[in-house]
């Protein structure tokens, strides 16, 4: 059986990652193609868990053990779901992946991008997304449209300069992998930035 397609949403708080990766998949189930939406952290029972300690405003955390989190939510959720339905042939539609770790716990926090890499390599396998969508925009737009809903997580809660760190860190990642990347201006408009990201989509299906 043909292998799915494996497609992640990158960006800053605010970037409209959710919304974007929504429509697309929208958009792919209406031309007959299998897909599922999934995210993280949290997209299984496990997860769920592990996301509660890692947004709590409250908990005091080691970036270390952040890193780590993330990376138990990220096996728990390759192997139970998104492995699964790849090797069915099915599109998996992925809000956040291993790029959010580097920009955020390497480029944000200033862990070591190696070591993220590394491990990387030893839990996953090196596995990695097919095609990557980064909602690129400056941290103060992003961040003023999540206060206009209200949403303070323990990152939400960062200054500036941890989310312009993040956004630099995504940039420099896309960088070192055009060919896994695609780059959008996240302030154009929704109905816009949806349509390129079909296009490229597109393409991606019609070249596998
Ligand atoms: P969300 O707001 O997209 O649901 O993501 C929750 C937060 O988790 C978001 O502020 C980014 C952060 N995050 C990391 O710091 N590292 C990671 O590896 C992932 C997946 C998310």
């Amino acid at each position: 059986m043909k292998k799915g397609i494996f497609i992640t949403f990158e960006g800053i708080e605010g970037s409209g990652k959710t919304t974007q990766a929504k429509l697309l998949a929208e958009r792919l189930k209406e031309q007959g193609l299998d897909v599922i939406k999934t995210f993280e952290p949290g997209d299984t029972q496990a997860g769920k868990k592990i996301r509660e300690i890692l947004l709590s405003p409250s908990i005091n955390m080691n970036p270390l053990t952040e890193l780590l989190l993330y990376f138990s939510d990220r096996v728990q959720h390759v192997e139970e779901k998104i492995k699964p339905a790849i090797n069915q042939g099915i599109i998996v539609i992925c809000d956040r992946f291993t790029d959010s770790t580097i920009a955020y716990q390497g480029y944000g926090r200033g862990l070591s991008v190696e070591l993220i890499e590394e491990f990387n390599n030893i839990l996953l396998g090196n596995f990695k997304p097919d095609l990557t969508i980064l909602l690129d925009l400056p941290a103060e737009i992003g961040l003023s449209r999540n206060q206009r809903i209200n949403k303070r997580d323990r990152f939400e809660m960062e200054d500036i300069d941890f989310h312009n760190k993040v956004r630099d860190g995504y940039l420099q990642i896309a960088k070192s992998d055009p060919e896994r990347f695609f780059i959008v201006d996240a302030t154009e408009d929704a109905s816009e930035i949806s349509q390129k990201i079909f296009d490229i989509v597109q393409t991606k299906i019609n070249t596998k």
